[in-house]
């Protein structure tokens, strides 16, 4: 017979962002005439950039045209938009990052998600940030690297806390872990990372031969100068780092889908024998076999998030979800509140003092406004809510205006 991946049994049932839609969709079915404000799920909410669209409808017409319509594309992205990203994300800020070094894909939660197909099937250990974006985790419980769950914490996992002491950025752990996430700016958190604390990571990573998966997504939201946007401003990094990027909250890709992988020539792990294996051969095979490309007009449209336009128009949109951001962290501050994140990142992560599914069906409840309970992130999440800035300021300011007049 047939047999079904065991793991999945030991997973919850439901991915969280699912969890909440469908409390969502419940509320929505009771009160039909309530007026719900989202600042739940991480989702853009604002049109593309021009420079993005036109883009995108040239290349719509070159398909449109046997003479410049186009199949298949390489499966790594198109050499026009690799070498645009090397430039613009990395050699621009001292990074030594080529073109042959950046995978095109449909997104950071796809490649965060599938990156961990490259390691053994266990025999190693994993560490992850708690609270923690739940792919990371998820998909290594999938793939049987852990053992069953209890009390939010899967055994075999080694977790990083993250908290209040520490400002949310962990140290590096003080025994072997050999694979470790991190995420910065911070999902749910919203907290950086400086450069020495990432050099930490960095120097970890060479002295116990382990592996660091950078989640970079919400870089475009760092205004401190002084904060790295990328690991590879760290010396050594390109050994020991793998980087995720994603246009989703840059460029308002959510709904677009694309995103980049770096895997450095010489990013390595290690065979059983100790030999160095090198993680790019691994990674182009995988795409090779499993990915053929993010589409012509979408990489079009990458492409000009690059273009003088294209940069103006985006920091325009970030600068308008950095201001909601402002404001919610003032509002909240002005009511008590400790918060975390905001700005230089899209979450706004605070403790209610109370259970956060609690506190979120309050705000659910009584204010009509949706957000992400801190708990789904895991143990140290609990009590906390994260608010997030994307949305129109109009319902920023009615969410805040709503969720003051409750507390
Ligand atoms: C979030 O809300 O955490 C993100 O939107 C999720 C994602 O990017 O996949």
């Amino acid at each position: 017979m047939i047999l079904a991946n065991p793991h999945f049994a030991k997973i919850q049932a439901s991915y969280l962002f699912s969890t909440i839609a469908a409390r969502v969709r419940e509320f929505s079915a009771a009160h039909p005439d309530a007026r719900l404000i989202r600042l739940g799920i991480g989702d853009v909410t604002r049109a593309l950039p021009p420079a993005c669209v036109e883009a995108m409808q040239k290349a719509v017409g070159e398909m449109g045209a046997d003479a410049t319509f186009r199949g298949y594309g390489p499966e790594f992205g198109y050499d026009f938009l690799r070498e645009t990203i090397a430039k613009a994300d990395f050699q621009s800020r001292g990074a030594d990052i080529q073109a042959d070094e950046i995978f095109v894909s449909d997104g950071a939660k796809c490649d965060t998600g599938n990156f961990q197909e490259l390691f053994a099937a266990g025999g190693f250990t994993i560490g992850v940030p708690d609270p923690v974006y739940p792919v990371y985790v998820d998909t290594n419980v999938m793939a049987g690297r852990t053992g069953a769950a209890a009390d939010g914490r899967y055994a075999g996992l080694v977790y990083l806390e993250s908290d209040e002491a520490n400002g949310f950025v962990p140290a590096p752990p003080e025994g072997q872990v050999d694979l470790l996430y991190l995420c910065f700016p911070n999902n749910p958190t919203g907290a950086t990372a400086t450069r020495e604390q990432l050099a930490a990571f960095v120097d970890y990573a060479h002295e116990h031969k382990a592996l660091i998966l950078f989640d970079a997504a919400y870089e475009a939201f760092i205004r401190d100068e002084s904060i790295p946007h990328s690991i590879y401003e760290i010396p050594g990094a390109r050994e020991v780092a793998v980087e995720f990027r994603s246009l989703s909250k840059t460029a308002g890709f959510t709904g677009t889908r694309c995103g980049y992988t770096v895997v450095p020539r010489d990013c390595r792990v290690f065979a059983e024998d100790g030999s160095k294996v090198l993680l790019a051969p691994l990674w182009q095979r995988r795409m090779s076999t499993k990915f053929n490309g993010v589409s012509y007009p979408v990489q079009r449209a990458a492409e000009a998030v690059f273009s003088e336009a294209g940069r103006r128009q985006c920091r325009e949109l970030v600068d308008g979800y950095l201001a909601n951001a402002k404001l919610i962290r003032e509002r909240l501050q002005a009511k008590g509140f400790k918060t975390t994140g905001g700005d230089n990142s899209p979450y706004i992560w605070f403790n209610t003092g109370m259970d956060s599914w609690a506190f979120f069906d309050k705000l659910l409840n009584e204010a009509q406004v949706v957000t992400t309970p801190g708990a789904g992130f895991g143990r140290c999440g609990n009590g906390y809510i994260r608010i997030s800035a994307f949305n129109s300021m109009q319902n920023v300011a009615t969410a805040l205006d709503r969720i003051c007049s409750i507390l």
